[in-house]
């Protein structure tokens, strides 16, 4: 990889960066087990395996001193009373921080730290989300026909641990409620799913 400074631009309204070298797109499919109304999910998946967010990636080294950073995308709809979010994970390497600019859309950052501390962040045009070391995230897009697009930008090394959030959740979810949005307890929260 030729390693000189580069520009790229995010025109609007796509926000799609000029150039990018991945595009990651995350079907119902790939989160099984994530959503809380299991037999709501089932029921959508047998239709269709909504497409729930993409990711636009700007290609660097893996390597400690450089910075990852790309678009995400996470699109409107529900699971049940759910909306869609990402998968989210804690970084690999965990004392790795993350930055997120939200550029268009509505919703949430759901974070928590491996002592369960928990913090629901909201995303709008213009807010900048510093998820600390430690903390795992996940976006949530709450609108209800406007996609979620964030800008984000994280040290080279940190890779992602999926694992376990797919095994125990989130400790909070972001539900449509009879009173509106609402954050709440996660009902099937285990540790390390046991
Ligand atoms: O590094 C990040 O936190 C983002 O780029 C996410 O990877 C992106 O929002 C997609 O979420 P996830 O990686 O949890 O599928
Ligand atoms: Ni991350």
């Amino acid at each position: 990889m030729e390693n000189f400074p580069f520009a790229f631009i995010l025109p609007t309204p796509s926000l799609i960066p000029s150039a990018h070298d991945n595009h990651i797109e995350r079907r119902l499919s790939a989160l099984r087990g994530q959503f809380s109304d299991q037999a709501a999910y089932e029921r959508i998946l047998a239709q269709e395996d909504t497409l729930l967010y993409e990711v636009y990636e700007i290609q660097r080294p893996h390597e400690s001193g450089e910075l990852l950073t790309g678009i995400s995308i996470v699109h409107p709809g529900k699971v049940g009373s759910e909306f869609f979010m990402t998968k989210g994970h804690f970084h690999a390497v965990l004392d790795t921080a993350e930055v997120y600019l939200c550029m268009k859309g509505e919703g949430f950052m759901v974070m928590e730290n491996p002592q369960g501390e928990c913090r629901v962040e909201k995303l709008a045009p213009g807010e900048v989300l510093y998820v600390p070391p430690r903390w795992a995230h996940r976006s949530v897009c709450t609108a209800r026909l406007e996609d979620l697009v964030t800008f984000f930008i994280y040290p080279g090394h940190s890779g992602h641990d999926y694992g376990t959030i797919e095994q125990q959740g989130f400790r909070k979810l972001v539900v449509e409620g009879e009173a509106g949005i609402e954050i709440i307890d996660n009902p099937r929260w285990s540790k390390k799913g046991s």
